[in-house]
């Protein structure tokens, strides 16, 4: 499975405008790497230098990777990119951004070995690089291409326009905000919400106020859809809440709901991934979800970053599922009727997340509560992290 992408292609063909496309058009995310630009003396190119992503533009002495010295012949630095290549490399593993920018790879950089090992180790991290890789064969390059992990497009004139748009999606992929293999159709989910589920926020949301004992501060509901579970909590408290989800067509139907719900300004959407919720450290009072752990291939991952944004003494309350056994009920016959297969298919997603054991996935944690409850009400994970002084309340 790919986790790289890199553009290839003729010289002057628009790799480096289409991964710049790319990039103005992705949502806010934290993205590291490096570029390279061309240097240009009496309107004549005189040379290459090495820019770190993050401070493009500074005016900073220009780092040369290749210079022109005599009308056409050229001599590569490579001592740039073993001191500067590898110091932007390690800040980019170091910085955990969402995306990793290498623009581009060529021949330069062919006797540096040691920046030559960071792109491995870097190509080889969990996280995603957007890249531009020069058409020329050299053994540094042919490496990169034969990796497993590694996908390269060709852009030619022709394709270009089409091949922004698969590039523009593949990179939302591996950022966790596209349309993988548990996209839901946003439309139809919340036409589905309406006619059936729509009686289970409520109580669900009074059922948290009531079990966490909290009334106020901030709360996120992580993988909201289209936002029902945190507009009702918000509706019967003073929280102010955040809707994250990975579908920006959900969240474009959620801002929809807040608006008739009155709640512009305590309800606001968040695009984002729960492996990468886009909140500062400990700034989360309570932390709800229904329905989307079903969804979350790293559950580890997953809890341990909703433990990251929970303040101390904040508390999570996330699972699935419909409030009360007469809910259930009424809502298993209405949906049986909508697909037949519902029913079949619910239970498969529910067994698998039901049974993981979650003390074992959270033993790392601080945690000063917690509790994995299975009822007709659904099963629901409460936890609530330490206050740094003194006990947590939730089990009072
Ligand atoms: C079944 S819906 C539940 C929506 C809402 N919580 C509700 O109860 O109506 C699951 C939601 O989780 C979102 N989701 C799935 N994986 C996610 C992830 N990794 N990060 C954020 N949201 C995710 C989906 O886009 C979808 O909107």
């Amino acid at each position: 499975m790919h986790n790289n992408i890199f553009v290839t292609g003729d010289l002057h063909v628009g790799k480096s405008t289409l991964i710049q496309r790319v990039l103005s058009n992705l949502p806010l995310i934290k993205i590291l790497g490096f570029k390279t630009s061309r240097f240009f003396q009496n309107k004549k190119l005189a040379g290459f230098y090495l820019e770190d992503f993050s401070r493009l533009c500074q005016d900073t002495p220009k780092a040369f990777i290749g210079r022109c010295v005599n009308d056409n012949y050229w001599v590569s630095i490579p001592e740039t990119f073993d001191i500067l290549g590898v110091e932007i490399l390690q800040n980019c593993l170091k910085g955990k951004p969402d995306l990793i920018v290498m623009d581009e790879l060529g021949f330069f950089e062919n006797d540096a070995k040691l920046f030559q090992k960071h792109v491995f180790a870097v190509l080889a991290s969990p996280i995603p690089v957007l890249g531009v890789l020069k058409k020329k064969r050299t053994p540094f390059l042919d490496q990169i291409r034969k990796r497993s992990d590694v996908k390269v497009f060709e852009v030619t004139r022709e394709n270009r326009d089409r091949m922004y748009e698969q590039i523009y999606e593949e990179v939302l992929q591996l950022i966790g905000l596209g349309k993988g293999k548990n996209y839901i159709d946003a439309a139809s989910y919340e036409k589905t919400v309406k006619e059936v589920f729509a009686p289970v926020y409520p109580v669900i949301a009074k059922q948290i106020l009531d079990r966490t004992k909290m009334k106020s501060g901030i709360c996120l509901d992580v993988g909201a859809g289209t936002g029902h579970l945190g507009i009702e909590l918000t509706k019967i408290s003073d929280f102010n809440t955040y809707l994250l989800d990975c579908s920006q067509d959900m969240l474009l139907i959620a801002e929809q709901n807040i608006e008739r719900a009155g709640l512009q300004g305590r309800v606001h959407t968040l695009l984002g991934s729960v492996y990468r919720i886009p909140l500062n450290n400990e700034s989360v009072d309570l932390v709800i979800s229904r329905g989307s752990l079903y969804f979350w291939e790293q559950k580890k991952l997953a809890l341990h970053e909703i433990y990251r944004v929970l303040a101390p003494g904040g508390m999570a309350y996330i699972g699935g599922g419909f409030g009360s056994a007469e809910l259930k009920r009424k809502i298993y016959l209405q949906m049986q009727q909508k697909d037949q297969n519902w029913r079949k298919n619910m239970a498969q997603k529910i067994n698998q997340t039901n049974n993981i054991n979650y003390l074992e996935l959270l033993k790392d944690l601080d945690l000063a509560y917690l509790e994995v409850s299975n009822s007709e009400a659904g099963m629901w994970l409460i936890m609530q992290k330490k206050q740094e002084f003194g006990v947590g309340t939730a089990s009072n």
